[in-house]
């Protein structure tokens, strides 16, 4: 057990609760922070624990269960896992209601949103987030497992159904990267919260051109930067089954790397793109039209073997904007020798 080789003040900052059990059970623990719990309850007199009739093994034994419980409290429990997700029609902008029964997504699918600028897809992925009820613009309904979402969805931002990347993100923090990614982790309770944020860390300078470490602070984070480290945190430590995507392309990020990093089998992934690739990659994509979904089309296996030119078009291009990036000048030769398809 952990426990018994953490201070009370490593257990106090991985596990904040345990401070109301020491309160619960009148504990007090100041001046003795740098003890592990049985260090600190072997301190006290043979007289002090007669007086308060103290059973010290109870204590250690109790502190376990109660870190145990506490766990799975804040985390999600087998039986509440996201299966699926069904949209119910509303309206466009028109008021004229959707054209589709319902549409349920399975976890592990992928789907894209398409439609022109300002038609409705951030609208879309707001009414997800949102669980809605027919309480948005659009009227939606939003079911989770066939059902009415529980109200704890909404409201509770440690059981986050949603994970969203959204399109603007406001760093308004004063914190390091280190600080942010330690607090997030700790808020999961996450066990080795210095792996962790390495780890997302290493992902993070995968997506994104120019490093950043730990000690950057998030508010000179570049546009793409953030990006990038937004999309590693939710890869990494979200335990949202539902990842809601709004334009990935535009932060000028590894695309591809960051869809892989974000898919997962037991998620759902929802991304509204302007981007073909992206737009293919999906099982499925929603056409939006004047605010209102238009049509499902299925990614057919044509659309598959189109998707495989498009990506080695887009490797020339990428090549080309890493070329301009670093301040070399294009050649013709280069791009059309090196590659078959050219
Ligand atoms: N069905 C609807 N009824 C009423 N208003 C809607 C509906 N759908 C979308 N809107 C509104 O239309 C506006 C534009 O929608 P939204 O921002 O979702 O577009 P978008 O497709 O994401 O555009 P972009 O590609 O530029 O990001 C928003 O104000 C949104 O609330
Ligand atoms: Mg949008």
């Amino acid at each position: 057990m952990v426990m018994n080789k953490l201070t009370i003040e490593q257990l106090e900052e991985k596990y904040p609760f345990v401070i109301g059990y020491f309160e619960e059970n009148k504990l007090d623990t100041t001046g003795h922070k740098n003890k592990t719990f049985k260090e600190y309850l072997d301190s006290f007199s043979q007289e002090y624990i007669e007086d308060w009739a103290i059973n010290r093994e109870k204590l250690i034994d109790d502190l376990e269960k109660y870190i145990e419980q506490m766990k799975q409290f804040l985390s999600l429990d087998e039986e509440e896992r996201i299966k699926s997700l069904t949209i119910l029609p509303g309206y466009d902008k028109d008021g004229k209601e959707e054209k589709f029964q319902e549409i349920t997504i399975q976890t592990s699918e992928i789907i894209s949103i398409v439609g022109p600028t300002g038609s409705g897809k951030s609208r879309l992925l707001a009414d997800i987030e949102w669980t809605a009820q027919g309480d948005t613009p659009t009227g939606r309904g939003i079911l989770i497992n066939g059902e009415l979402p529980d109200k704890k969805w909404r409201f509770s931002s440690n059981n986050r159904l949603v994970a969203q990347l959204s399109q603007n993100m406001n760093f308004v923090m004063d914190l390091q990267v280190r600080e942010f990614l330690e607090l997030h982790a700790q808020s999961r309770l996450v066990e080795d919260v210095e792996g962790v944020t390495d780890r997302i860390i290493q992902a993070a300078n995968k997506l994104a051109g120019e490093e950043f470490d730990l000690d950057t602070p998030i508010t000179s984070l570049s546009g793409g930067q953030s990006r990038a480290l937004m999309i590693a945190d939710t890869a990494i430590l979200s335990s949202s089954p539902i990842v809601l995507i709004d334009e990935i392309e535009n932060a000028g990020i590894d695309r591809k790397k960051a869809l892989d990093l974000l898919i997962s089998e037991d998620k759902i992934v929802l991304m509204a793109t302007h981007d073909p690739i992206l737009a293919l990659m999906a099982d499925k994509r929603i056409v939006i039209k004047n605010g209102g979904i238009a049509n499902i089309v299925e990614t057919s296996q044509e659309e598959k073997e189109i998707l495989v030119e498009l990506e080695s078009m887009d490797s020339i291009i990428q090549g080309m904007r890493n070329d301009l990036r670093d301040g070399r000048s294009l050649q013709f030769q280069f791009y059309r020798g090196g590659n078959q398809n050219a």
